[in-house]
């Protein structure tokens, strides 16, 4: 459990996070509703988006739930517009929802390229779209994009997820320059192995998998979703980081950098 953040840097404050019934999603619902704000999680399923709303009053704000398909932008627009009707503004929107499996490529369907594509990078405009109304009208507002590092370097087995996020962080660049000069900052995080039960069963699903991946980081273990969000919460605050726009955050212990082995080279002399 996250304690109250003592900086409470988002009293006041209204964050929409999308996929916000699970893992990373989740935690960072939690994470800005301990620093104060007030919370709307949005996904398909009712349940786990009440649950995390549950866990989030616990910190004393608001926290409402919206089912929608971010890949519906009519439903998209109601809903945020339903927030600001309901709470009044909208800080913050995070754009978390997405949707992976492994396949190659080519045995990938036309129609499994289009569900991924259509929710991380369709949907993240869509949800963008509407947000960036309320936030350019107001002359504030943060957009939080979670991508992936194989947006830059790709990743065999993805290839419609990582060309997806590769959009993402193309249009998290074209609207920082866009939004800059009108008070709306956008910017990526980019999370490595993250425990979490969506990520495990899909990416590692056998323990041979799962220790592939682990050595594939210099930092030598997962992160947890707490820990991304924390890292979060640092890019949605305007006090800490109101100059940042455009970038991405890598929150992965090293791993796109890859695991290059320390040579010593005094090894064999006598
Ligand atoms: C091959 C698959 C498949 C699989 C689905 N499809 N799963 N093909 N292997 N494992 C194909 C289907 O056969 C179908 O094509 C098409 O994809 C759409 O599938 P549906 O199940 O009908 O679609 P839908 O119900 O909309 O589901 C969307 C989804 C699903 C993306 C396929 O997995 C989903 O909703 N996931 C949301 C949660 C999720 O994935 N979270 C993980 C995020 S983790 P045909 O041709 O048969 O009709 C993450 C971390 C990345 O992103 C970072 C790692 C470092």
């Amino acid at each position: 459990m996250i304690d109250r953040s003592p900086l409470a840097e988002f009293t006041g404050q209204v964050a929409l996070i999308t996929g916000g019934g699970s893992g990373i999603g989740r935690a960072i619902a939690l994470r800005y509703a301990a620093g104060g704000g007030d919370v709307v999680v949005l996904g398909r399923r009712r349940e786990p988006l009440e649950e995390t709303a549950r866990m989030a009053e616990k910190f004393g704000g608001r926290a409402e739930v919206v089912t929608c398909d971010v890949r519906d932008p009519e439903a998209v627009t109601a809903a945020v517009n339903g927030v600001v009707g309901d709470l009044g503004r909208l800080d913050a929107l995070v754009n978390n929802a997405a949707g992976n499996f492994i396949s190659k490529a080519e045995e990938l369907s036309p129609n499994g390229w289009r569900a991924v594509v259509d929710i991380v990078l369709n949907g993240s405009f869509y949800c963008t779209r509407a947000a960036a109304q309320h936030m350019l009208a107001a002359g504030r507002g943060s957009i939080l994009n979670v991508i992936a590092s194989y947006a830059w370097h790709g990743h065999p087995g993805t290839v419609h997820s990582a060309a997806a996020k590769g959009g993402v962080l193309a249009m998290t660049r074209t609207l920082a320059a866009e939004w800059g000069g009108r008070g709306v900052r956008v910017n990526c995080i980019s999370p490595g192995p993250t425990e979490t039960e969506g990520a495990g069963a899909a990416l590692w699903p056998t323990d041979e998998a799962r220790d592939r991946v682990l050595g594939s980081v210099p930092a030598g273990r997962f992160t947890t979703p707490e820990e991304v969000a924390e890292s979060a919460a640092f890019l949605l605050d305007a006090r800490r980081a109101g100059y940042v726009t455009g970038d991405v955050l890598s929150v992965d212990g090293g791993q796109w950098l890859g695991k290059a082995v320390y040579t010593d080279p005094r090894a064999g002399r006598s």
